[in-house]
């Protein structure tokens, strides 16, 4: 591994599993599994083991963004992986596209929009949110991810840049998207989130007011399927209702 490199270390204890994401530096690691010299990392590669001052075995893994999903710093409730998919899939969204993202939140939109495309710009209108997201892309070793405090209401009409896709997770979306046109690139994409049905008729509308085309909003379930002696089915404990997704194009 490289000096500066993130890196993720996988130890379990009593069949369950922890994990540790550090950067490969000169400093030590105190965990409750004892202390690890991170400099032995250089010397290091992915599926290598690195022992504790205890004799606690880790291994080494380049950390991916469901694992930075997993380490990231929350302040709301973030766009979940189930959510994201469709966002990436249905937008095309590739390593030259530049994003415009609102509200910032934890960060997770951004930072999986980021692990893709070429730029993502986001705003955050509070300020102790944005200082959370700003660490939270530092560990992921993002550069190509910027943070801006600010109200998107109020900025998209300044922001000079062109983007590829617009995505919109704030309660006052509907007020943003009569500007979104300006700052999109020819068939480019905007892409809201809305937790709520009004809200999302509210969207629906200032989205054919503003003339895109290509609209639709869809819900994504997920269920998952337990695996037990008694039984195969859906499991019992669900992910309940998260939002929906709007995706319009012009
Ligand atoms: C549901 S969270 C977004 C979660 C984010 N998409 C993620 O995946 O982590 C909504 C965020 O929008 C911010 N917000 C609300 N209105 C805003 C506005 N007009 N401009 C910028 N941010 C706004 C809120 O402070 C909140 O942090």
């Amino acid at each position: 591994m490289q000096s500066g490199e993130l890196v993720m270390l996988k130890t379990s204890r009593r069949g369950k599993v922890r994990e540790f994401i550090v950067n490969v530096c000169d400093d030590e690691f105190h965990t409750d599994f004892g202390i690890i010299d991170l400099s032995v990392l250089l010397e290091k590669s992915p599926g290598d083991n690195v022992i504790s001052h205890m004799g606690q075995e880790l291994t080494i893994q380049r950390p991916r963004m469901p694992d930075f999903f997993n380490h990231a710093k929350r302040t709301g409730a973030p766009m979940m992986p189930k959510d994201i998919g469709p966002v990436i899939a249905y937008t095309g969204l590739n390593k030259n596209d530049s994003v415009l993202d609102a509200g910032t939140g934890s960060g997770i939109l951004a930072m999986y929009l980021g692990s893709i495309a070429k730029r993502v710009l986001s705003y955050e209108i509070r300020e102790d949110f944005v200082n959370v997201a700003r660490k939270n892309v530092l560990s992921a070793g993002l550069d190509n991810v910027e943070i801006r405090c600010g109200n998107i209401v109020d900025e998209i009409s300044s922001v000079e840049e062109r983007f590829d896709i617009v995505t919109l997770d704030t309660q006052d979306s509907k007020d943003v998207i009569p500007h979104v046109r300006e700052v999109l690139n020819p068939g480019g994409f905007l892409v809201t989130y809305s937790p709520f049905f009004e809200q999302t008729k509210d969207i629906r509308k200032a989205i054919d007011e503003a003339g895109f085309y290509d609209v639709r909003t869809i819900e994504c379930s997920e269920r998952e399927i337990s695996f037990s002696d008694r039984g195969t089915r859906p499991a019992t404990s669900r992910v309940g209702h998260t939002g929906f997704i709007s995706i319009a194009r012009i």
